[in-house]
C-alpha cells in the first residue's frame, strides 16, 4: 500500500516535471517573434508581406502552411531554386541563417501563427531535429 502511494507520487513529480521544462506554444510564439525581428523581416517584411518578385511572403504563404517540414528544411539548410507560393514563381536563394533548432522551432511558431495565419502545429526543436534535407529537391 505505501509502496503503491510512493510509486504514485513519484509519477505525479514526473509528470509535472515535463511540463515545466517542455515550452509551452505561447512561450514559443513570444520568443519566435522576436527572432523574427533580428533574422527575417528585413527580406520578408514586418507584415511577412515578402517585397515585389524576388522575397515570398509568409503571410497567408500557402507554401509555408502546407508544407511545414519544407518550410524547416529551408530554415535549417537554406533554400534555392524554383518555388510556387501562392501561385506565383520565385527562384532565389534564401541562405541558412545560423539559426539554433530551437530557434528555428520558436520562428516556425511565430510565423505560422502571425498575420493571420492560423495551425493546428505545435513545431517542436525534436521535430526539427528530424527533418532532413533530401526533402528539398
Ligand atoms: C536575405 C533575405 C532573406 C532572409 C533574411 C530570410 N529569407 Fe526566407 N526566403 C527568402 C527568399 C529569397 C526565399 C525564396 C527562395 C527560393 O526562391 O527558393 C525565401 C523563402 C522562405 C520560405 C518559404 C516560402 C514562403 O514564402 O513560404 C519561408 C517559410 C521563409 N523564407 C522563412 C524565413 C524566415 C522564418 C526567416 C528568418 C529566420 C527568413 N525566411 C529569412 C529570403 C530571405
Amino acid at each position: 500500500m505505501k509502496s503503491a502511494l510512493l510509486t504514485y507520487l513519484s509519477f505525479c513529480l514526473i509528470v509535472f516535471l515535463n511540463l515545466r521544462v517542455q515550452k509551452s506554444k505561447s512561450e514559443s510564439i513570444k520568443n519566435g517573434a522576436e527572432l523574427y525581428r533580428d533574422f527575417c523581416y528585413r527580406c520578408h517584411g514586418f507584415n511577412g508581406e515578402g517585397q515585389s518578385d524576388l522575397i515570398p511572403p509568409l503571410k497567408s504563404s500557402d507554401y509555408l502552411l502546407n508544407n511545414i517540414d519544407l518550410s524547416i528544411a529551408g530554415l535549417k539548410y537554406g533554400l534555392k531554386g524554383e518555388i510556387i507560393v501562392n501561385g506565383k514563381s520565385y527562384n532565389s536563394y534564401m541562405a541558412y541563417q545560423g539559426l539554433e533548432n530551437d530557434e528555428i522551432a520558436d520562428i516556425m511558431n511565430y510565423i505560422l501563427n502571425e498575420w493571420g495565419n492560423n495551425s493546428e502545429e505545435f513545431i517542436t526543436s525534436a521535430r526539427v531535429d528530424k527533418v532532413e534535407k533530401s526533402i528539398l529537391k
